[in-house]
């Protein structure tokens, strides 16, 4: 504002000079209108600019030098896709049922919602907790407790080769390495999820996005075993 003040204070200048032709009230007038269109001017460049300024992709996939993945601090306040409890993927029960919490980055479920799409950089995190029935008020049912794991899916078409890659954290870890080549979480991700890499079978608000957009597998809905 110190910088318009100045300006009018300059355009004011001239007209209270010796030589003055124009009357006290023209003066003003003329002040004014350059005021309005100098602060007019400033008004549309400021527009401009924060129109032309790049749309905020954050957070995004963080490593450290060695290329490993950096544990997502603030991922519970990621959009969340769904939770399970006791999902299993072989006929064998496991040894204690858990519960599982999905979540993404907001702006790579924006794009999803506008493209049908996962935009590079998209990283998942599954989190992994114990299940409790005993606690509290509670008769029946089951709810979540500690942290036991994070299995976390990033697709980088300029990172990896594979464009999808897969990283396990536990508990309290901070790093983690791409699982090897032929990795087993590949593998079955490939085989089975129904939009790209990802088990959009399982997340309720992003299955009819997926159909809308044509690219929901209808195949990866039959019943059948891992493999
Ligand atoms: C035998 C199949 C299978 C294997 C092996 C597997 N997953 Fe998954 N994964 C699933 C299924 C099914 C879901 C969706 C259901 C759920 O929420 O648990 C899923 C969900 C995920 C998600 C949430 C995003 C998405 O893709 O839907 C992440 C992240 C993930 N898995 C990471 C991993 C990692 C890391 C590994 C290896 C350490 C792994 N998975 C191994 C079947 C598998």
């Amino acid at each position: 504002m110190q910088g318009i003040a100045c300006s009018v204070q300059r355009t004011v200048w001239p007209c209270q000079g010796p030589g003055a032709i124009l009357s006290h009230l023209d003066c003003r007038l003329e002040a004014i209108v350059k005021f309005a269109l100098t602060a007019s001017l400033i008004f549309a460049l400021c527009f401009t600019w924060l129109a032309a300024a790049p749309e905020e992709k954050s957070p995004k996939p963080q490593y450290d030098s060695k290329g490993n993945l950096l544990r997502p601090a603030d991922y519970r306040d990621w959009m969340f896709l769904s939770a399970g409890y006791g999902m299993n993927y072989s006929p064998s029960p496991g040894s204690h049922e858990m519960f599982t919490n999905v979540f993404v980055q907001r702006w790579a479920y924006q794009e999803f919602l506008n493209s049908g799409k996962w935009p590079d950089e998209t990283a998942f995190v599954i989190d992994e907790r114990d299940a409790q029935s005993k606690g509290s008020i509670n008769k029946t049912g089951h709810f979540q407790t500690d942290l036991t794991g994070l299995a976390v899916e990033v697709k980088d078409s300029r990172r990896n080769p594979d464009k999808w890659a897969y990283y396990g954290f536990d508990a309290d870890g901070q790093t983690a390495e791409a699982m090897p080549k032929g990795n087993g979480c590949y593998a079955c991700h490939d085989a089975h999820a129904a939009v790209e890499h990802t088990f959009v079978q399982f997340y309720p608000t992003l299955k009819p996005v997926a159909k809308k957009f044509g690219v929901y597998n209808e195949a990866r809905e039959q019943v059948s075993d891992a493999k």
